[in-house]
């Protein structure tokens, strides 16, 4: 079984890459924030206690994203591989996620990390925000917010998967056609 993970600051394109990605891969695609965003949408209890961290920008607590990915895994044992999307995203998770895998007798496949800028990011979110109507998108300091708690808790993770020797950097900037050529290209290596 393959494990990737899609990695990058807010904006930085994991979800429009994830899309086309398990297609061409045949993996199964696990974005938190959509499930998150699905949880709050169906008004469930764990949608209640996330909505207002999320619409602060803040991250939801380690244990609800690691039940999400855990139930996802055994959800689908027949599947070739998975794209994490938006998880591990703090050194916990990290660690967490290296346990989940080890019990498995498995490791990391490799981590595609899309880089842009931070001017990039508030751009992009922009954007978003008039055609996605997404709460985390609509105000400047939850934007704010989202780049300073990548940068603090987030970027840590690039040292760790360097170390692990599975990390790959992609300039995410371009367009949509560009980056993604950029994408399948590392795949095809590394798959
Ligand atoms: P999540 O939904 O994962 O949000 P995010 O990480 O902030 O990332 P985004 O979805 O905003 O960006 P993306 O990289 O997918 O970019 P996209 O492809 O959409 O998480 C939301 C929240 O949930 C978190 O803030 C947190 O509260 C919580 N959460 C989730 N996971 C968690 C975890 N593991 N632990 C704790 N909390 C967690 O592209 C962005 C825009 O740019 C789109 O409009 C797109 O069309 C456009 N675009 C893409 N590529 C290009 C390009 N090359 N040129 C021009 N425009 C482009
Ligand atoms: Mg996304």
């Amino acid at each position: 079984m393959k494990y990737f993970i899609m990695f990058g600051p807010p904006g930085a394109g994991k979800g429009t890459h994830a899309a086309p990605m398990v297609k061409k891969y045949k993996l199964k695609h696990i974005s938190t924030g959509e499930l998150l965003r699905s949880e709050i949408a169906a008004g469930t209890e764990l949608g209640k206690q996330a909505q207002a961290l999320i619409e602060k920008g803040d991250f939801v607590p380690d244990v609800v994203v690691e039940g999400m990915i855990a139930n996802t895994f055994a959800a689908n044992p027949h599947v070739k591989g998975f794209l994490l999307d938006g998880f591990p995203r703090t050194i916990q998770q990290a660690i967490d996620l290296d346990e989940m895998l080890e019990s498995r007798d498995e490791k990391v496949t490799g981590v595609i990390s899309l880089m842009i800028p931070d001017e990039e990011i508030k751009a992009r979110i922009k954007g978003r925000a008039l055609v996605e109507g997404r709460a985390d998108d609509a105000n400047d300091e939850t934007i704010a917010n989202r780049i300073r708690t990548y940068h603090a808790k987030t970027e840590p993770l690039i040292e760790i998967y360097k170390e692990k020797g599975v990390y790959h950097e992609i300039n995410g900037l371009g367009t949509i056609e560009e980056v993604q050529q950029r994408v399948f290209d590392l795949m095809d290596e590394i798959c």
